[in-house]
């Protein structure tokens, strides 16, 4: 069913608590997508505590399978969790405010619920953004579109002003399922993908408006301290996707096959329905035409995968190394065959891992599946990282293209050092 929610914040960082509210609220709402997002528009506050900020609103509707009771208790839930003042005073400032407009075809009239909401049509500060995304709307118990109603309001349509340069942007690009991938690949913008292997940092990644979460057996490394991802094992990945899982992101999760759980396609595809049971929502494993088999086997079973060609880190000890591929024309078009192999099995991505960029802008070019690099240039769909390379936060190894924008590591150390030296001086 599809809902209408109007967002409005006039206490402190207004622009970024409502980007916060979306986000919280599609974390709490599982399965929900975000189909629309209008403009952020200021109104000067009314009947409010001298001082008060104008508001900031807009107005999202979602997608979304539960029941409008549910919905609104998520809601409800996300405004206390920003900080919602006591509800007896009802004009308090408040960092986020959220109204139920409509859900689908609905009309309650309970204590605790009321849609469509009753004063929308008289209220410009909500009819403005949703005529940006729903013109054409005609609510229950209405004659009139929301464009209509609009129009008849007698009030000063300079009271609500459009807000240039703020929007809920980030909120309205995220991806929200895995079945807007081929849009993504066509419309754009480009999926920003981190790795994510426990709760507190799935969390902060989806707040921060990630596209896809990947919970990488790179955690050998930079989790569990193994040599390289060749130790790691079913037990270890499952572990660590639970955790995600746990987080509730609205980012979808994929999930690493470990090295040697597809050796046959039998494995592979009970294994791939042991990461989904886990909480993944899709599979990854590292190869092409070597692995097709595997691959449609777990397609077939209705799992979505997600491929992985180029430098393939499980294969480091046979390899002698990480080494950068398609340097050579048969190793182009080697790495062609294998984009071209999974993209006619089905796969919904692959990663494009340390390649020749000019190889990785022509896979991208040829194939329906998104291609999210890492070490490919800049042509791809999408963009990997391991997230410990962009924080900093394993300082020991980094690879050459990843650039750090933090430095964790130090700040750890400043930190403790400063309690070390505290406790040992009292
Ligand atoms: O395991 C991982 O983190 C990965 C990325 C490097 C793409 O596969």
């Amino acid at each position: 069913m599809r809902y209408g929610i109007a967002l409005g914040s006039n206490l402190g960082d207004r622009a970024a608590n409502m980007q916060r509210g979306v986000h919280a609220l599609l974390a709490r709402l599982p399965g929900a997508s975000l189909k629309a997002v209008a403009r952020v528009y200021e109104t000067d506050p009314i009947d409010c505590p001298p001082g008060s900020l104008p508001f900031f609103n807009s107005v999202i509707e979602i997608d979304c399978g539960l029941m409008p009771h549910e919905v609104h208790r998520a809601m409800v839930a996300v405004e206390l969790e920003l900080g919602r003042p006591s509800m007896r005073d009802r004009n308090a400032p408040r960092p986020l405010d959220l109204d139920m407009l409509y859900a689908g075809e609905c009309i309650l009239h309970d204590d605790d619920l009321q849609v469509p909401h009753p004063r929308l049509h008289q209220r410009r500060f909500v009819l403005q953004p949703l005529a940006d995304i729903r013109p054409e709307l005609v609510l229950p118990g209405q004659q009139q579109s929301i464009a209509q109603l609009l129009a008849a309001l007698s009030d000063d349509p300079a009271s609500v002003r459009l807000v240039k340069g703020v929007t809920l942007c980030e909120a309205s690009r995220v991806l929200t399922s895995l079945t807007e991938l081929p849009d993504r690949k066509r419309h754009g913008p480009p999926l920003a993908v981190l790795t994510a292997y426990d709760y507190p940092m799935a969390r902060l990644l989806d707040e921060a408006g990630v596209d896809l979460l990947l919970v990488g057996d790179s955690l050998g490394m930079v989790v569990l301290g193994l040599p390289d991802t060749t130790g790691v094992t079913m037990d270890m990945m499952l572990h660590h996707t639970r955790a995600v899982a746990r987080a509730k992101p609205r980012a979808p999760i994929i999930g690493d096959l470990p090295a040697h759980s597809y050796d046959t396609p039998g494995e592979a595809v009970h294994n791939a329905h042991l990461l989904i049971q886990a909480g993944a929502h899709a599979v990854k494993l590292e190869g092409g035409v070597a692995r097709i088999e595997a691959i449609e086997a777990i397609i077939d079973d209705g799992i979505p995968f997600v491929g992985h060609i180029g430098m393939l880190p499980q294969s480091v000890l046979d390899e002698g190394g990480y080494k950068k591929k398609g340097k050579t024309p048969e190793g182009a078009a080697s790495l062609m065959q294998d984009a071209l192999a999974l993209d006619e099995a089905g796969a919904i991505a692959c990663v494009l891992e340390s390649m020749v960029p000019d190889v990785a802008k022509e896979i991208t070019r040829r194939v329906k599946m998104n291609t999210i690099g890492i070490g490919a240039g800049s042509h791809c769909d999408g963009q990997v990282l391991v997230t410990h390379d962009l924080l900093g936060s394993f300082p020991w190894f980094r690879p050459p293209f990843a650039k750090a924008r933090a430095d964790v590591a130090g700040e750890t150390l400043r930190a403790v050092r400063e309690y070390v030296a505290e406790v040992r001086s009292r």
